[in-house]
């Protein structure tokens, strides 16, 4: 690193509390009328999964209790509880995400086998909890145990890594506004997750774009689920603080 590239990286990390004020929503480098396409719950095919996840939601199995009959009204008792993902778990003092506590609900409270992540249950199940959420600011914990999760996640964000030798913070900071295969580079904020995306012809998690981060700078891509990414993921949601979470977001 040469002395001037040096002193702007430790000007960047100095100013991170100002900058992240200045941190918008992926949002807001969709074209109007893809915008005005996520918002409405009419035309935005993330509502779709949505559905299928409400549906999920109160469907009983056998002597299965249904999820509705632990979490009556939903759209009260679980608003805003996607804001506060990931976070530790009291329990195993492991970080979850929100499809990890869904996972946990389904075998600990249910006593099922877990969807498995990326399955049409999980997604759909995630995406009907998180749009409950919809319009409610991010507001993660970020002290006590889930400290050293937020610093592993800070830490991945800021390596160089991969062929292409490329940090997050590089494109998702220092690029932000430039076209990269026809995309413009957002700030990389996850609250559109999950998220309805034409390239995928359907709805992924967010830890499906991280992978496909990943493959672009030619670096190593976790599994799913994956502690490095779960770690990433509550930094990126760290970083979003205050952001309305968009989720099911619309992307290309
Ligand atoms: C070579 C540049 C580059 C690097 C390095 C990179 N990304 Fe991305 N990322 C992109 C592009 C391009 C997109 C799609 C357009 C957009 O939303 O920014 C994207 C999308 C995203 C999104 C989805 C944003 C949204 O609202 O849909 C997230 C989250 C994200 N990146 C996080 C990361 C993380 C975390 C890392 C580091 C592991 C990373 N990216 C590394 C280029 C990069
Ligand atoms: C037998 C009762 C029971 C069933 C069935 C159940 N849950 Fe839960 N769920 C709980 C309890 C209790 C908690 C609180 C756990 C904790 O905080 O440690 C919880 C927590 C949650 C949370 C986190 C809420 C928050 O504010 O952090 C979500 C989301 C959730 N459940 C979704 C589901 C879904 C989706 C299903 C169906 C697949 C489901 N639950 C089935 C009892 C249940």
């Amino acid at each position: 690193m040469t002395t001037r590239a040096a002193l702007f990286a430790g000007l960047l990390l100095a100013t991170t509390a100002a900058t992240a004020q200045e941190i918008k929503p992926g949002s807001a480098f969709l074209s109007p009328e893809m915008r005005r396409q996520q918002s409405d719950e009419a035309r935005n095919p993330g509502f779709l999964w949505v559905e299928q996840g409400e549906e999920l939601f109160s469907r009983r199995s056998g002597e299965t209790p249904a999820c509705i009959a632990c979490h009556a009204e939903p759209g009260r008792s679980l608003k805003g509880a996607a804001t506060r993902y990931p976070q530790v778990d009291a329990g195993s003092g492991k970080l979850l995400n929100l499809e990890g506590r869904i996972e946990q609900c389904r075998t600990q409270r249910q006593k099922q086998a877990a969807f498995g992540y990326e399955s049409p249950e999980l997604l759909g199940l995630t995406a009907y909890v998180a749009s409950l959420s919809r319009g409610q600011p991010m507001s993660v914990t970020t002290d006590g145990a889930a400290k050293p999760y937020l610093e592993a996640g800070r830490a991945f964000y800021e390596r160089r890594q991969g062929q292409l030798n490329l940090s997050c913070r590089q494109c998702h900071d220092d690029l932000v506004g430039e076209k990269l295969r026809g995309d413009t580079i957002s700030h990389g904020v996850s609250t559109g997750y999950p998220a309805y995306r034409l390239e995928w012809n359907g709805v992924g998690s967010l830890h499906r774009r991280l992978r496909a981060c990943s493959l672009g700078v030619r670096a190593t891509q976790f599994d799913y689920g994956a502690p490095e990414y779960l770690a990433l993921e509550l930094y990126l949601a760290a970083r979003a603080k205050g952001l309305p979470l968009e989720s099911p977001g619309l992307r290309r």
